[in-house]
Parts: C-alpha cells; sequence; structure tokens
C-alpha cells in the first residue's frame, strides 16, 4: 500500500495541529482541515501557508461530533489517512467540566472513527497522552505500564485508545497509531506559530511566556512538597515541532502492519517545574518571578517516558532539548505578545 497523500486533521488550527500543518505541507502532503475553533483561530492558517509556502487545501470550521457536516467533508474529499488532534486537553478544566471533557473528547473520536469506516477511510494517527499513565510512580513509563488515569481528561483519552483498539480489533482493516505526549512545548523557530491559548492558559509553558512578557504578574508554581529532588513536579517536556515530525515519520508506517499500536514520545528525560522556569530564565534572559502555590487538583508527581519504543520500531528520536523549547517559546511570545489576536483573517474558499 502506499503511503497517505490526501489526509484530514482534525484540530488542525490548534497548537499541535497546526505545527502539524506545516511539517506535513512541508513533506507535500494535500491537506483538509476541520477545526471548531474553540480553543484556536482561523487566523493561524496565513501564517502555516506563509511558512510553508503552499496552501491548505481545505479548512472547515466544525464539530466533528457533528456527523453530518463531517461525513459532507469525507463525501467531498478522496481522504487517505487522518490524524485526530481534536480534543480538550486541560487537565484542571476537566476536573471541574468532566461531562463536557468526556463529550468532545470520546463523542467526538467515535462520530470521526464511524464516519472513516463509512467512507473507507481506515488509517489513523491518534493524539493521546501520557496523561493516561496517571500516578504511576517513580521512572521511564513504557507503553506496557498500565493506565491509571488520575482526572477526567486521562480518562477520556484512555477510553477513546480502548474504542480505537475495539474497532481495530472487529474491522481488521483499521491501522491506528496512538502516539502517547508526555508534555509538548515550544514552538515553530520562525516565532510565527506557537501556542496561544484562549483565555487563562492552564499549561506552564505559556504561563511562563506571558509572566516573561509582562502579561501576567507572576508564575504560580503548583506544589512543592512532592517526593522529588527539589520538591516540584517532574514531567518529560517534548518540543513541539519533534512532536509533529513524530507524526509525519508515522504516516510513513501507517501500512506497516494493521491493528492498533501505541508509542510514547517523550525525551526519556525529567524536568521539574523549576527546572523549567530556570530554563525559561535563561532564554528570556530575566529571572520570571513566581510564587509557591498549593498542588494542582488532578496532578501527579512524576511522568517521564521511557521512548525507546518509537526509536525501535521506526529509528525516529526527538532532536531539540529544553533549552530550544524555551527560546522557541520565548521568541514566538516577542514575537506576538497578545498571541494570534489581530493577525489578518485568512480568506477561505
Ligand atoms: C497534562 C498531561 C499531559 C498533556 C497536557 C496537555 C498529566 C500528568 N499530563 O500535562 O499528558 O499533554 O496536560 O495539556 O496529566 N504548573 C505550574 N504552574 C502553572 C502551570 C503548570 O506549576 O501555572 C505545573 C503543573 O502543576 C505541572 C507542570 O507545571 O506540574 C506541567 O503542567 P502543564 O504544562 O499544565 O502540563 P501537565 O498537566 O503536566
Amino acid at each position: 500500500m502506499s503511503p497517505p497523500s490526501t489526509l484530514l486533521l482534525t484540530g488542525g488550527a490548534g497548537f499541535i495541529g497546526s505545527h502539524a500543518c506545516v511539517e506535513l505541507l512541508d513533506h507535500g502532503y494535500e491537506l483538509i482541515v476541520v477545526d471548531n475553533y474553540s480553543n484556536s483561530t482561523p487566523h493561524v492558517f496565513a501564517r502555516v501557508e506563509r511558512i510553508a509556502g503552499r496552501f491548505v487545501g481545505a479548512v472547515y470550521e466544525l464539530d466533528i461530533r457533528d456527523r453530518r457536516a463531517l461525513s459532507a467533508v469525507f463525501d467531498r474529499h478522496s481522504v487517505d489517512a487522518v490524524v485526530h488532534f481534536a480534543a480538550h486537553k486541560a487537565v484542571s478544566a476537566s476536573t471541574r467540566m468532566p461531562i463536557e471533557y468526556y463529550d468532545t473528547n470520546i463523542g467526538g473520536t467515535t462520530s470521526l472513527l464511524r464516519a472513516m469506516h463509512e467512507h473507507g477511510v481506515h488509517q489513523l494517527v491518534f493524539s493521546s497522552t501520557a496523561s493516561v499513565y496517571g500516578d504511576a510512580g517513580h521512572g521511564p513509563l513504557n507503553e506496557a505500564t498500565p493506565a491509571r488515569p488520575a482526572n477526567p481528561y486521562a480518562a477520556s483519552k484512555w477510553l477513546c485508545e480502548q474504542i480505537l483498539a475495539d474497532a481495530c480489533h472487529r474491522h481488521p482493516e483499521f491501522t491506528v497509531l496512538a502516539l502517547r505526549y508526555f508534555n509538548p512545548v515550544g514552538a515553530h523557530p520562525s516565532g510565527l506559530l506557537g501556542e496561544d491559548p484562549s483565555g487563562t492558559p492552564d499549561n506552564l509553558m505559556p504561563c511562563l511566556a506571558q509572566v516573561a512578557i509582562g502579561r501576567r504578574h507572576r508564575l504560580r508554581v503548583f506544589g512543592n512538597d512532592y517526593a522529588t529532588p527539589d520538591g516540584t513536579a517532574i514531567r518529560d517536556y517534548i518540543h513541539v515541532m519533534d512532536a509533529v515530525d513524530a507524526h509525519r515519520v508515522a504516516l510513513d508506517h501507517l501500512a506497516d502492519s494493521p491493528g492498533m499500536h501505541t508509542y510514547n514520545l517523550g525525551l526519556g528525560k525529567g524536568r521539574s517545574v523549576l527546572e523549567v522556569v530556570s530554563a525559561f530564565s535563561a532564554a528570556s534572559g530575566a529571572p520570571v518571578p513566581y510564587d509557591i502555590a498549593p498542588r494542582r487538583p488532578g496532578d501527579v508527581p512524576e511522568q517521564v517516558a521511557d521512548a525507546s519504543a518509537v526509536e525501535r520500531a521506526w529509528g525516529w528520536r526527538p532532536t531539540r532539548g529544553l533549552a530550544d523549547m524555551c527560546v522557541d517559546a520565548w521568541r514566538f511570545q516577542q514575537l506576538n505578545p497578545h498571541g494570534y489576536a489581530g493577525t489578518a483573517r485568512r480568506a477561505d474558499g
């Protein structure tokens, strides 16, 4: 089977989706994007196209739970494979709005699977998350580590993985590559694309960048009483450009063997919150002020990838370190102090 050439990207305007658009356009793919802009903006496509020097084939504003609208997209385009990014992703919001998280993340995935199956499209790269492992204790987590989702966001992604595995079992024509991201951060090196969350950011890197640029007063470090060397929580941060590079490589391997295959995407290196604060301060040239705050509900003390399976399978590994992640995130924040707000709107046709 030849590699896919026309891809449908759900959530293609989002943080990882927009960087993936650039990467995949650069590698010759035709792209169809669907997004409901719940945490993104269509302004991003003008930037994607400027970097890539090519157009996104078509962009549709729709919620993938709208089965009729989604089906119409599959009717209109001959899609070879799907990359499914669209989801809610904030841990703390998921503890406040579990029903919405399950509805969007699971309902979106089942709607997509139905549309794919009805249209004879059976190749899928799925955005999963390391949060499915939950509080699995100290040490690197491999793909066989039992899942212990600690919040509704993580549980929703874990349930999606189960649904995808069942779909593959029942319908052997499906191939699903589920990529469990650890903590994707950073920005495109051009400074044109980055993470631009609506409202108050939930994640560490955009919070740091907004404090450093003066949009927010001080960073709150959630907990310094974890059983870690400096007391703050440890995560495995991966540059968004490495994460999207892994998706491009995954597409080359969709035809390797049917069924569902799951891979961690991380560096295999844990960094504490205070280490990230220090790296960001070095990148921005000034100390980022912070206060110690109580632990955040749903957080786990430590999550570090055993990233060896993807390297064994595809000979792929990330190449960018924490300093690159901070430098690129800071460049995006400096060039876009208010994110994408004010960017000229793309003329969709
Ligand atoms: C979580 C998921 C991760 C997923 C990501 C998507 C877990 C364990 N991880 O990442 O798989 O890809 O959501 O958004 O569920 N922090 C602060 N101050 C802040 C913000 C964050 O101290 O203002 C701390 C957090 O408490 C945490 C670390 O920074 O210890 C990273 O937080 P964040 O960037 O929000 O990502 P996770 O919650 O780890």
